[in-house]
């Protein structure tokens, strides 16, 4: 089954349909009014910058591990496409992948060939290896398989190999083969070791994992990543699922109404979104309305410190 896509697909040009226009600047106009959130100077709402480069990204982007490793399944590769084309039409920029996710690359390559690439797609790669040699042979092939002509973000998947890639990966930023450079962790892993890293390096980014049961990153981490100027992507906002599971069939709490979340996976991305020091959020997903839902969560009021705790609090009480 082909279905008509929702972007012309050529490698070169977007062109959004009138629908992802209108889903688009719905969405925008949602997050019209911010009330006392830190916003950066001159972003637009639901876009946060990168701090070494002052470039805007959305602030919601899209994961990848496990729900697009789908292999040859022509049906599951084009249940992947929907989901990039409701993310796209939302305002999605920012995909992450790397070539520890199975086929979830080439299942990336497939959405370009099918919905074409838009404008201003920030794709974020990693390489995972512990052989020097080994990386920047990788991350062609990488590219190669999610059929773009450079990366926007080049990260050390789980610190792995870190000290010999670094370098590599910082010549090539330099020499514009890559846009941004950073390192990756999750669950809280080796956080000792990456705290050295962040402190010691120029690094444009980190990841880590950031939801409203794990606040480990709130001590030091997130406090630091501000303080060096580095972006931070959330990975794991809802503990691959199992927190959504948790909180299916439970009643929302009043007060998620006063910041515009209908889901507690809103509630979740609002929460995270609200920490100044964070930079996206990257949640997945199989399913094209939740890759919807989880792009508006960027627009609309954010929750204050205090409606934070209550949300966390409501969570960890369930
Ligand atoms: N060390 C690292 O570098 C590292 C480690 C872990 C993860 N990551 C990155 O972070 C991304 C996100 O983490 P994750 O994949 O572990 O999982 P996650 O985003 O925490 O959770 C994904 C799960 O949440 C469900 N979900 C998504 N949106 C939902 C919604 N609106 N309502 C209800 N359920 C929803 C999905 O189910 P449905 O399919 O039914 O929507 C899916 O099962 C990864 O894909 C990867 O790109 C990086």
């Amino acid at each position: 089954m082909r279905r008509k896509p929702l972007f012309a697909a050529s490698p070169s040009s977007f062109l959004p349909s009138r629908r992802a226009l209108l889903v688009a600047g719905a969405v925008m106009a949602a997050g019209a009014s911010l009330p006392g959130f830190p916003l950066a100077a001159g972003a637009a709402p639901g876009t946060r910058r990168i701090p070494s480069s002052g470039e805007a990204v959305p602030a919601v982007g899209l994961g990848t591990w496990i729900t697009f490793n789908v292999g040859n399944d022509p049906l599951l590769l084009e249940r992947s496409a929907r989901v990039m084309e409701a993310f796209f039409a939302g305002g999605g920029r920012v995909i992450d992948s790397s070539p520890m996710y199975g086929s979830s690359q080439a299942t990336l390559g497939y959405g370009f060939d099918r919905l074409g690439r838009p404008e201003g797609l920030f794709a974020a790669d990693k390489v995972w290896t512990s052989s020097q040699r080994e990386g920047p042979a990788q991350m062609a092939r990488s590219r190669r398989a999610w059929k773009v002509p450079r990366f926007s973000l080049m990260q050390v998947h789980n610190l792995r190999g870190w000290e010999a890639h670094l370098p590599m990966l910082l010549e090539k930023k330099a020499a514009g083969e890559i846009g941004y450079v950073g390192i990756t962790t999750s669950e809280g892993r080796r956080h000792g070791l990456f705290e050295e890293i962040m402190a010691r390096e120029t690094l444009d980014a980190v990841q880590v994992t950031y939801n409203p049961l794990d606040r480990e990153v709130e001590e030091r981490i997130l406090p630091l990543a501000a303080e060096r100027g580095t972006a931070v992507i959330v990975n794991r906002p809802f503990r691959q699922g199992a927190l959504t599971r948790r909180l299916e069939g439970e009643k929302l709490p009043d007060f998620a109404a006063e910041i515009g979340a209908s889901s507690w996976a809103q509630l979740i991305l609002k929460f995270i979104l609200a920490h100044p020091a964070v930079t996206v959020v990257i949640p997945a997903t199989t399913r094209p309305e939740h890759a919807s839902e989880n792009m508006a969560a960027s627009g609309g009021p954010l929750p204050d410190a205090a409606m934070r705790e209550r949300i966390s609090a409501a969570i960890g009480g369930l």
